[in-house]
Order: structure tokens, then sequence, then C-alpha cells
């Protein structure tokens, strides 16, 4: 099995100097923030999309999620890590479709065509109704958006972490959210599980959108299966009744792709 990181970018005589260049700048990139997301951080100060970074309130092998203070408020400000890390999970064809449509001939590029996804794909969903972060603008690896915290300014907890008042009704919340961006944004979130998604005011946010895919992708409809059905899976273990074929019916999916179990 080709190694993701090959089938994306193959190995080969010219790629040999790039390559040697990369795995020096990686060594220098151990830190979180290398010279140049700095830069990208400084421009969108100057932006005026917020002042000051304030505290990570995440931060993973892929980056991490800052609280942001300016004169608008909080922001969160996530910052991708440049490498193949956020590739990793994705299956080698995806990212190659990905890396085409990216035209993207280093990981630099590549994280910046993924840090831009999201972005659009947030706006997308925000301007269907979806409840997501707002988006406010990207340069390079770090995207400004929304910040979803309480008055004080604490992050939201994870769905998974929080303590729902009425299990069974944030299940239907979750079915109208999925069913907002497969019927009104046209896209399938494929990674939806209770922690990529938010949980405030007994409401769901959701989050961590750049792997959607558009719903006539030929994935979509296998990735909104196991959407919906890992979802059912949560909330049957919390109790509640969420047996699939309704839930299929209630986002929108029996007229897309008819199911008998
Ligand atoms: N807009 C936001 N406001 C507040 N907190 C946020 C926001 N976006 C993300 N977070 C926090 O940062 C964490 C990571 O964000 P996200 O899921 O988008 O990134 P990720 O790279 O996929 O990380 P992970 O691998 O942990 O899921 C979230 O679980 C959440 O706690
Ligand atoms: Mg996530």
């Amino acid at each position: 099995m080709p190694r993701p990181a090959d089938v994306v970018f193959p190995p080969g005589k010219e790629r040999y100097e790039e390559r040697r260049r990369e795995r020096q700048n990686s060594k220098l990139q151990d830190e979180f923030f290398d010279h140049a997301t700095l830069l990208a951080v400084g421009r969108l100060v100057t932006r005026g999309l917020f002042d000051t970074l304030d505290y990570p309130v995440a931060t993973g092998k892929e980056g991490g999620v800052f609280r942001a203070s300016g004169a608008g408020g909080y922001r969160a400000v996530k910052v991708y890590r440049i490498g193949n890390s956020i590739f990793r999970s994705l299956p080698a064809h995806v990212m190659e479709s990905f890396r085409q449509e990216a035209s993207a001939r280093n990981f630099g590029q590549l994280v910046t065509a993924w840090t831009r996804r999201e972005h659009t794909i947030l706006g997308r969903f925000h301007d269907a109704g979806v409840q997501v972060p707002v988006p406010y603008g990207y340069d390079r690896n770090v995207l400004a958006m929304d910040y979803v915290g309480d008055g004080e300014g604490r992050p939201a907890p994870k769905m998974h972490d929080a303590v729902m008042a009425d299990p069974t009704g944030a299940w239907a919340a979750i079915l109208e959210q999925i069913r907002l961006m497969l019927t009104e944004a046209k896209y399938v979130h494929g990674d939806l599980s209770p922690y990529n998604v938010l949980w405030l005011d007994e409401a769901p946010i959701i989050i961590d959108v750049a792997q959607a895919v558009p719903r006539d992708h030929p994935q979509a409809l296998e990735l909104l299966d196991r959407d919906v059905r890992n979802f059912a899976k949560y909330f049957e273990r919390l109790g509640v009744e969420a047996p699939f074929l309704p839930a299929w019916d209630a986002i929108g999916g029996a007229r897309l792709a008819p199911r008998r179990s």
C-alpha cells in the first residue's frame, strides 16, 4: 500500500530537493506557530478580524483552536499545522481529487486550500440556516470564525461532554441540522459525531466542516448514512429511541435514496 503522502505527491527525482527542504522545514515547524503562521495571524489582525489570541481552547496534531478577542468580541481562530496530518484520515482517492481540485504542489498550498475550503463551507452552511460558527476570513492556514462560548467567554463543551436537559429533543435538533445541510446547503458533513458538535444553550452548533462533500459526490450517500447511524447509536446509548428509518426520512434522505433498513 502506498503511503497517502506518496499518492498525493508522488516521489520522484524532481521531488527529491523539495522533500529534503520540506523535512528541514518540518523540523523548524515543531513549534506551533512557525514564522509564516505568525505572519498570517498578523495579517488577520491588520484586517481587523481580532486583536489578540487569548489562549488555546484545543490543540492536537492537526492544529489548534484559540480564543481571540477584539472590538467585536470573542472570535475562534483555528490554526492548521502545515503537513500531511490533516489528510491522514482521508481515503487516498478523496485526497487525490482534493489535491487536483486545489492544484496544490506542496503541503503548504494543500493546507491553504483546506483552510479556504473550511471557510467556504462554513459560509455556505450559515447561508442555508445551519447552526455553525460564522466565518470571518482566513489567511494561509489560519481561519477566524465566531467563538462558541458562554457569556463569560468559556468555550462551549462538545456535545459528547455536555449534559443535555432533553436528549430526545437534542436528537431531533441534530436531524434538523443534517436536513438543512442536505436539502438547503446540498452538502453532507461526512464526519458528524458528538465530538464535532458543540452544545450551547441547549442547542447544537456544527463544527469541523472541511471534509464535507456535495450531495452529488459519489461517496455522499455512504457518508450521510454513516453520519446518521453514528449519531443514532450515540442517542440510543443515552436511552433515546432513535431508529434509523424515520431519521433517514426526517433529514430528507428518503427522497435521495430509499432505505429499507
Ligand atoms: N468556533 C469555535 N468556538 C469555540 N470552540 C471551538 C470552535 N471551533 C472549534 N472549537 C473547539 O476546538 C476543538 C477542535 O475543533 P475542530 O473539531 O474544528 O478541529 P479538529 O482539527 O478537527 O480537532 P479534533 O481532531 O480535535 O476534532 C473543538 O472540539 C472545540 O472544542
Ligand atoms: Mg473535530
